[in-house]
């Protein structure tokens, strides 16, 4: 089937505002289901693209929107828990409505974004069971409503605009040390341009249904050697202290309090689990993975990071 209009949940994100470029950039007709379409206004760089205002824990709100649509992408997904946001709510209840509203709408396919390791029963925080939990819910309800559904589970995602690069670059800039929990967590950085690329590839490949794929970066790292790549690429020489288990975790008790939460318990928990790949499923997409050197250099530069905020 050719794929002409494609709604995406969470295409507002990182991950979606490179996606939708990707897709509207093709031809591919975009609508962009969110939650404060007027805080997003800058996406609709194409006539391609629209926005809408959608309630994602609605069914009846997604029925009505989804009409009409070839396919439906869920990108939505949280760090941290809130009073009103669960990680339940977030990652399972807001997937049976997805599921719900699209069939009742028709929507033969669904793309889901999960991440990797999320393990309903053994994963190591409740960010990562819940997120496996999801991704069970999209391909069991998703089958049994007749829908075709993939799902992908990446590594930590990096380029323009990522929250992780960037985020150290800027603990990087302020004064004095920098004390570095979970110094040893593993991760293998995937490249945005190739994750959305895995998204379109899919969307045109009918042997990816019912497949969940694992996506990893070419660079295996230490959060400690991330770090110190960052450094590198910025030319500061600064003192980084690589802090022991009992202060990683004294540090999320604390930084959990602190407005925009920037790291909790259950991040700690998360990054118990080396966010590594046993066998990188970009290949089998027929999809080399960009080194980190190829990409990140290009950002992090003062004048890139005042480039405009859709290109990759
Ligand atoms: N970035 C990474 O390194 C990474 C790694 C592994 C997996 N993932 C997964 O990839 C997906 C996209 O990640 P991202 O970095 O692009 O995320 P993001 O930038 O935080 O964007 C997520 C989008 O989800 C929507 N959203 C946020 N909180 C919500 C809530 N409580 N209820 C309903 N909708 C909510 C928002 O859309 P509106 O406000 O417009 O409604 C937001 O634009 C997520 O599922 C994430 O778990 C990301």
């Amino acid at each position: 089937m050719r794929i002409q209009r494609v709604a995406l949940l969470g295409g507002t994100g990182f991950v979606g505002r490179h996606l939708v470029n990707r897709l509207a950039g093709r031809g591919i007709s975009c609508l962009v289901l969110t939650r404060r379409p007027h805080r997003h206004r800058e996406l609709k760089t194409s006539p391609h693209v629209t926005l809408r205002q959608v309630d994602p824990y609605d069914r009846n709100s997604l029925a009505a929107a989804l009409r009409g649509c070839d396919a439906v992408i869920n990108l939505v997904g949280i760090l941290n828990a809130s009073r009103r946001h669960s990680f339940n709510r977030a990652h399972v209840q807001l997937v049976e409505a997805l599921v719900a509203g699209a069939s009742a709408a028709k929507v033969p396919r669904l793309l889901h974004m999960s991440a990797l390791h999320a393990d309903e029963i053994d994963g190591s925080s409740v960010y990562l069971r819940s997120k496996g939990m999801g991704e069970n819910v999209a391909h069991n309800l998703g089958r049994a409503a007749g829908m075709a559904v993939t799902s992908f589970r990446p590594s930590v995602i990096f380029g323009r605009d990522d929250s992780f690069i960037n985020r150290f670059a800027s603990l990087l800039k302020l004064p004095g040390p920098l004390p570095l929990a979970c110094p040893k967590a593993r991760f293998a950085p995937v490249f945005v341009g190739d994750v959305v690329a895995a998204f379109e590839h899919a969307l045109q490949d009918a042997d990816t249904i019912g497949r969940r794929y694992d996506l990893c970066g070419l660079d295996e790292l230490t959060l400690a050697g991330i770090v110190a790549y960052v450094a590198g690429q910025l030319q500061r020489d600064k003192l980084i202290i690589p802090l022991p288990d009992w202060a990683s975790r004294l540090q999320a008790r604390l930084l959990q309090f602190v407005p925009g939460k920037p790291f909790t318990p259950d991040n700690y928990l998360s990054l118990q689990t080396p966010s590594v790949c046993a066998c990188n499923q970009l290949e089998e997409l027929g999809l080399d993975p960009t080194p980190m050197d190829a990409v990140v250099p290009g950002y992090l530069a003062p004048r890139a990071l005042k480039g405009p905020r859709n290109q990759i």
